[in-house]
Formats: C-alpha cells, sequence, structure tokens
C-alpha cells in the first residue's frame, strides 16, 4: 500500500526566521493525517523548521547531499550532518543537474550516501521539452533512473522508502503543467523501468509523485491517476493557502484510496 505524499520544495527562498514561521503556518493548514507531509527548506533553515514543527507529525527534508561522506569540500554539507535536522533528502532535482553538474552516476552516490545514514530520499527524474517533443520522454527518464539505481541493492532502497519524483523540466516554475495521463503515464514507465533494472514487482510499491507546476487548483487532475502517489511542490509550497488546498485534495485522495482496498481485500477474503 503506497501512502500518499505531498513535499514542499522551498528552494532557495526564506530565511530561517521566515522558514519556521512559515512551516508552522503549513502544518496548522494542512492537518491531513493520512497523507505524509515533508517540508524541504534550505540547508540554513533546516533547525528552524525542525524547532517550529517539534509538535507537529510533518517530516523534514534537504534539497540536495554531497555524494561524499566527508572530505575538503568547501562548502558542500554531508548526509551525516543532516541527521538530527532532516529524515528525507531530495536527489537529482533537475536544478541541480542544471546548475550543478550533477550527473546520474553522482545522484547515484548522493543516494548511497543518504542510504548510509538513514535519510528517506525522493530521487528527482524528467525529461527537456525537447525530448518530450522528440518522443523520447521515457527512454531519458529510464536513463536516469538506471544511471542512479544500478549499483544499489533494491531491498535496501526499498526499506528505505524509495520515492520518485517525475518532474518534467518543461513545467517546473513555468505554469505549464503536465497532462494528469502523461504524468500517469510516465509513472507507469518509471514502474516499468525499474522491474527491469531488478526490482521485480517490488516497483510497483515505491510512491511516483508529479512535480511541475502543481497548484491547489490542478492537483485533483494528478491524483485522479491511480499510478500517481503525491506530488512535489515548488512555488506553491511557499503558499499556506495553495498547501492547504493540496494537502486538503490529497487527504480526499489517500481516504478514498483506503476505502477502495478495504473493499477489495474484504471482497478477497469472502
Ligand atoms: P514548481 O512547482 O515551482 O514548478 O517547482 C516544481 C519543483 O521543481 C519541485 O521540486
Amino acid at each position: 500500500m503506497r501512502p500518499v505524499v505531498i513535499a514542499a520544495n522551498w528552494k532557495m527562498h526564506t530565511t530561517p526566521a521566515e522558514a519556521g514561521e512559515l512551516a508552522r503556518l503549513i502544518a496548522a493548514r494542512t492537518r491531513e493525517p493520512d497523507v505524509v507531509r515533508v517540508i524541504c527548506p534550505p540547508f540554513v533553515c533546516l533547525a528552524a523548521v525542525r524547532d517550529a514543527l517539534l509538535d507537529e507529525p510533518v517530516a523534514i527534508g534537504a534539497q540536495t547531499v554531497h555524494h561524499e561522506a566527508r572530505g575538503a569540500f568547501t562548502g558542500m554539507i554531508s548526509a551525516e550532518m543532516l541527521v538530527g535536522l532532516a529524515s528525507w533528502v531530495i536527489v537529482g532535482h533537475s536544478e541541480r543537474r542544471r546548475d550543478a553538474g550533477e550527473t546520474d552516476e553522482i545522484i547515484g552516490r548522493q543516494l548511497g550516501r543518504a542510504l548510509d545514514a538513514g535519510l528517506r530520499p525522493i530521487l528527482c527524474v524528467g525529461e527537456q521539452l525537447d525530448d518530450r517533443e522528440a518522443g523520447r520522454a521515457e527512454t531519458v527518464v529510464e536513463r536516469q533512473l538506471r544511471g542512479a539505481l544500478t549499483g544499489h541493492d533494491p531491498v535496501r532502497l526499498g526499506e528505505a522508502g524509495l520515492v520518485v519524483a517525475y518532474e518534467p523540466v518543461w513545467a517546473i516554475g513555468t505554469g505549464r503543467s503536465a497532462h494528469g495521463a502523461d504524468a500517469a503515464a510516465m509513472a507507469d514507465a518509471v514502474r516499468g523501468a525499474m522491474g527491469n533494472l531488478g526490482w521485480g514487482a517490488a516497483a510497483d510499491a515505491v510512491p511516483v509523485l508529479y512535480g511541475g507546476s502543481v497548484t491547489s487548483a490542478n492537483i485533483e487532475e494528478f491524483l485522479a491517476e491511480p499510478a500517481i502517489d503525491g506530488a512535489l511542490v515548488g512555488g506553491a509550497s511557499l503558499k499556506a493557502d495553495e498547501m492547504a488546498g493540496i494537502v486538503g485534495r490529497a487527504g480526499i485522495t489517500a481516504r478514498a484510496r483506503s476505502t477502495a482496498r478495504a473493499r477489495t481485500a474484504g471482497s478477497g477474503a469472502r
């Protein structure tokens, strides 16, 4: 049974003082016990957000992590440093691939560091616009998955609760989101590719989120797709009203899915 997850990626927004306040507000406006909520603030805001959320069941994530465990890497943050501040970590975000030159191989090593430190990874994949227009979207995402996941034990990653976020690059920050059906087809492609990478049936248990211009107005289109288990939200996650709408809708989905599952299990038992 896959959880419904709404993760907020605040990117390079908020000061520590603003972050604590915003986290508190969002937490109070999104109390949906059936939805896994995650907030990923900038590194320097992690402590403020942790302190603001001490009494709230909202998980905290980092936005990236260095691929080495420690060493002479000025300005970088290791997985070990995040322990006590974050329990999740985003790896492979397209803005890191673009701005920090992160390759699939580096992202695979980041996954390894996350696992070593007990952090739950959200692995981002997604194609560029020209890839989609040329009909290469699935091939690109499969290559990204193979590059990052090869060499990792599916059982270990599964136990760590690996989440994949499908974020088409052309949909990020553009106001132009994917169609729900296309995103669902990509979620199926993600699980298919993982199945081929040695995950077998375990690929079906991996939550796949959609990311790219998600708002309270369009979240329904994605959650209506059984293949999609939630969203990785950028711009809209900085607004408490938007998060209230998004998580509220996710709560309806989570309850409907668990009722449907209980019904199926009940009919199987008879
Ligand atoms: P936007 O929701 O701002 O398009 O960003 C999506 C994203 O990159 C989340 O990681």
